[in-house]
């Protein structure tokens, strides 16, 4: 039976999908199956793993929500399989309007699979909304991605306290834990410092160091549907996100 992590802020930008990818294919590479669920209309994890155009998906998750015999997973390379997204996601809200326990429409569509792979890998959109809401109540754990700014850290805060909803109803998922904090994109100066202390101190059981540094070359990889771990083997960025997955995996795995 695999685990499902979820990477969440409510702010965009900040590192989510590309932590999500790196993290994920660091696990493929250490020889474990992993399944990413694209979970935002923006279809960046999508883009990124796939060299397919995001309209060019025969089914994406937004079919499967519509109607779960429309459940389709791609097969991306070895280890590494997608459901990717589109962008009429969008309008989850209204297409599920009338669907009675759509906050557990993920969640049922992922206990089919589940023992197919060792982690399953949500990204989430930048909202606090339904659909971050069905991968909070669909995971086993919580991952959240952080640059070290003010607004970033809101937008923590924020998943952080949908978190405790999720968690304190036993209806939802009482089992979910805060996994990890990840900070990106980071660049020396007092501010980035002061906020880096703040979440050592207020969640700094689930901190994960190292933090990962800027690098432009983790952008241009993504651009390039390239994996970091062959565009740029020897950088900061990469070693960094393979020690963050390598020490996400010991949290998880219970005998790892
Ligand atoms: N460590 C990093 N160094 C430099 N650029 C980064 C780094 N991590 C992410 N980026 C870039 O920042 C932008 C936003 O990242 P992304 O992962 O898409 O964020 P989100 O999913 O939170 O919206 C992208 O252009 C991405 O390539
Ligand atoms: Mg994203």
């Amino acid at each position: 039976m695999g685990y499902t992590v979820c990477f969440a802020n409510n702010k965009g930008g900040v590192g989510k999908t590309t932590t999500a990818v790196s993290v994920g294919q660091a696990w493929a590479k250490m020889g474990k199956k992993v399944l990413f669920v694209d979970l935002d209309s923006q279809a960046n994890l999508t883009s990124m793993l796939s060299t397919l155009e995001p309209d060019q998906h025969e089914f994406t998750i937004r079919d499967a929500f519509l109607d779960k015999d429309n459940f389709h997973i791609e097969n991306i390379e070895q280890n590494i399989d997608l459901v990717p997204s589109e962008l009429s996601l969008s309008n989850f809200d209204r297409d599920t309007a009338a669907v009675t326990g759509r906050e557990y429409l993920l969640a049922d569509l992922l206990r089919g699979v589940k023992d197919k792979y060792d982690f399953i890998i949500i990204d989430c959109p930048p909202a606090l909304g339904l659909i971050t809401y069905n991968a909070l109540i669909a995971s086993d754990h919580l991952v959240m991605v952080s640059t070290a700014d003010g607004l970033s850290y809101s937008g923590m805060v924020m998943i952080a306290n949908l978190y405790s909803d999720v968690r304190s109803n036993a209806r939802l998922n009482k089992d979910i834990k805060l996994t990890g904090v990840v900070i990106t994109r980071y660049e020396k100066n007092r501010l980035s410092d002061m906020y880096i202390q703040k979440v050592k101190d207020e969640l700094g059981q689930a901190f994960i160091e190292p933090i990962v540094p800027k690098a432009t070359k983790i952008t241009q990889a993504g651009s390039f549907h390239q994996n970091i771990y062959d565009y740029d083997p020897e950088g900061k960025a990469t070693k960094a996100y393979f020690e963050i997955a390598q020490k996400l995996a010991l949290r998880i795995l219970p005998d790892e």
